[in-house]
């Protein structure tokens, strides 16, 4: 049995939120105060962000952090707010970098108003954010976020730039997906890892890379493997956008050269026809690129199941082991 086939539990994000459920509520409402603006349109924008809520898996990752290794206080509840309040500014930059129309089946903001109030919104959020870092008056916390609020950026410039099937690697991918995703689920981690001191705080940091990086992947693989009624996003969107990502990097070194070429022509193909990507989707799978990427996300699991393993044992520590098979075993 392949370590992927042992990975048979499916778990639900709400199951894994229940340790934090009533904090994680706490959160969400501290997020709706901090956004507030006396300003009508700021807060139409903001209304019609706080409809479309996320999972708010990067919160729970603060909270279970801290409740593994301390206490949740008022303290961890703002740093809960603080990482969704970066995530959703980074979102709402991508969609307009990436013309998005649609994000969980809502308008993005640049759909629904303008580029410039997508720019314009991303700032308010983050800057918003480092504000309330600012009154935790705590350095750490603030090194931490400033850090990955840096290297999301590096990390969204690499993706503008992975369009290059020639140029672009593995490794080149893997420092785009750490940049891009990790960075800020293992800052999440190390925020609330705080609230015990520095015992754990690597070990968690670790834990949350490697386990944003397993999602990473996951994702990536969705495109190649989930329908659109099951992810809301048709499958081989990012073939479609050139977007290069593992299952096709780690295919292409297996194709002959004549799938190569389909390949390279699909790259440079402005507006390609569904047929032509969904053929190379099939290469993709029979070069062996999709069971390669499932592998590699496996290898990130399982070295995310190794951090857990220094800190302390209970209820918050599981929940974060349920947090690794759900990023791999998710469908959307
Ligand atoms: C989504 O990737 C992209 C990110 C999570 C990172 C975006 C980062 C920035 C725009 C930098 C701006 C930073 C701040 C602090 C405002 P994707 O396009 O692969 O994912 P998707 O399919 O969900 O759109
Ligand atoms: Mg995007």
């Amino acid at each position: 049995m392949s370590n992927t086939e042992s990975r048979v539990a499916r778990v639900s994000m709400a199951a894994i939120q229940e340790p934090v459920r009533t904090e994680l509520d706490a959160v969400f409402g501290e997020l709706g105060q901090i956004v507030r603006a006396d300003f009508p349109l700021v807060d139409e924008v903001n209304q019609h962000l706080l409809r479309i809520k996320g999972k708010m898996f990067r919160p729970t990752l603060v909270l279970l952090s801290a409740q593994t290794t301390g206490q949740i206080g008022k303290r961890e509840l703002t740093l809960g707010a603080i990482v969704e309040l970066i995530h959703v500014a980074t979102l709402v930059h991508d969609d307009s970098v990436d013309h998005s129309p649609l994000r969980r089946g809502q308008p993005t903001v640049n759909a629904r108003f303008s580029h410039e109030i997508a720019v314009i919104m991303g700032d308010y959020l983050y800057s918003r954010a480092i504000e309330e870092l600012v009154r935790l008056d705590s350095l750490e916390p603030l090194r931490i976020m400033s850090r990955v609020t840096n290297e999301l950026t590096v990390g969204e410039m690499r993706e503008v730039v992975a369009h290059d099937l020639l140029s672009f690697t593995q490794d080149d991918y893997e420092q785009l997906i750490h940049s891009k995703t990790a960075s800020l689920m293992a800052g999440s981690c190390e925020v609330g890892a705080l609230a015990g001191g520095d015992e754990y705080r690597d070990a968690l940091e670790r834990y949350g890379s490697c386990l944003g990086s397993a999602f990473q992947i996951a994702d990536d693989l969705l495109d190649y493997t989930a329908t659109e009624s099951v992810t809301g996003k048709p499958t081989g969107q990012d073939l479609r956008e050139h977007k290069i990502t593992l299952p096709l990097i780690a295919a292409l070194p297996q194709m002959d050269p004549t799938e190569r070429q389909r390949v390279e022509d699909l790259m440079t193909d402005l507006t390609p026809a569904t047929d032509d990507i969904n053929a190379i989707i099939r290469i993709v799978e029979a070069r062996g690129g999709i069971a390669a990427a499932h592998e590699r996300a496996e290898e990130f699991a399982m070295q995310a199941e190794t951090e857990l393993d220094a800190v302390p044992a209970g209820r918050a520590r599981d929940a974060l082991r349920d947090c690794i098979t759900y990023s791999i075993e998710r469908r959307r």
